[in-house]
């Protein structure tokens, strides 16, 4: 079955891929900043954030000569901002190890940060034709469904199965294409929850389709659990229009990004009780904006207390110059409501 299965995927591909704005170059720079965009974001979404990627930063040189504000704003919105941690280093790395010479090979992609096998396949097979599968969640999916493998998405061990699985599929066909048509396919066709079998190439193969259970597939073992968090942000507003803004420098969500002075809490506060909290001699109470944002694994409570204080603070910035910061996604919204 494998080879025509692979020759009628690429087929399919040849006729009915998306125009990227990736797919047009084999350079392997560009092909690694669309590959790490892509990573947890949507394409539809992708596609601007590499347009502007590439605008300010066409090549290694620019990248790796930028500042973490400057970066963290071009990022500011996708989420996942190690990603872009990581892209700095890897940058800096190539210009002085790899005399600015973005490698297009597998065994040196895997060794730079924040490339693991999935980026590495994809830039080495586009870039120079190697046969490394990817296997993405699109690729699990489909593959999980044509051959009923009840084995659960998540683990590492289930991974490498489906990448020895792809490797006899990718064996005869170009690898890039076989690639990008297999992640394609799964994210057009064989789609999570929309998949459409009528119209399915592969359905009179399809071991999950002919056994009506296409529902069941791919297994997955852990129900996620959702922690609660709760965010307490103190925004004070001067009577010159200025306010408090501090960049998050410990490890976990939105590194790097910045936020106003904040109180985490195991519930959530009354505004009364976080008057408690505070040292700052605050004026007036202005308001309380309350928002959930969910992350991944993590609920956050949000909510913002709007303090009027006095200018006797330190660290102040005017409010009109918060939009050269780069925040969260909740914290911003909050600010456009807010400017
Ligand atoms: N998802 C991530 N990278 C992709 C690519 N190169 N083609 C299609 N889907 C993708």
């Amino acid at each position: 079955m494998s080879e025509s299965f692979s020759n009628k995927l690429i087929n399919w591909y040849n006729q009915n891929k998306r125009d990227l704005p990736w797919r047009k170059t084999k350079n392997p720079y560009m092909v690694w900043v669309s590959e790490i965009i892509l990573q947890q974001t949507r394409i539809e979404f992708g596609i601007k954030y590499y347009e502007r990627f590439l605008k300010k930063y066409p090549d290694i040189n620019k990248l790796a000569n930028t500042s973490d504000l400057d970066l963290m704003k071009i990022w500011e919105g996708l989420g996942y901002y190690s990603r872009a941690i990581n892209m700095l280093k890897t940058a800096k790395i190539i210009l002085n190890d790899y005399n600015g010479m973005f490698p297009s090979k597998y065994e040196q992609l895997i060794q730079l940060p924040g490339i693991g096998d999935y980026t590495a396949s994809a830039v080495s097979s586009i870039c120079n034709n190697e046969l490394q599968p990817v296997v993405d969640g699109n690729v699990l999916r489909f593959l999980s469904r044509m051959n009923k493998i009840d084995l659960p998405i998540e683990s590492i061990k289930t991974k490498k199965y489906f990448k020895k699985l792809a490797f006899e599929l990718i064996k005869d066909v170009n690898p890039g294409d076989f690639n990008q048509a297999l992640m394609d396919y799964g994210s057009m066709i064989c789609k999570p929850k929309k998949y459409v079998c009528s119209s399915c190439l592969f359905s009179s193969d399809c071991k999950a389709y002919n056994s009506n259970s296409i529902e069941n597939y791919p297994v997955k073992k852990k129900k996620i659990l959702i922690k609660n968090r709760y965010l307490n942000y103190v925004v004070v507003v001067t009577d010159d229009n200025k306010t408090q803004i501090n960049k998050r420098n410990s490890e976990g969500i939105w590194k790097n990004l910045y936020e106003f002075p904040l109180i985490e809490t195991k519930q959530s506060l009354s505004a009364h009780q976080i008057i408690e909290e505070l040292e700052i001699d605050f004026v007036e109470l202005l308001s309380v904006k309350k928002v959930n944002h969910k992350l991944s694994h993590q609920l956050l409570h949000i909510t913002f207390f709007i303090f009027r204080v006095d200018n006797k603070l330190d660290n102040l910035v005017d409010i009109k110059s918060l939009i050269n910061y780069p925040f969260p996604k909740p914290i911003n919204k909050f600010i456009s409501e807010l400017v």
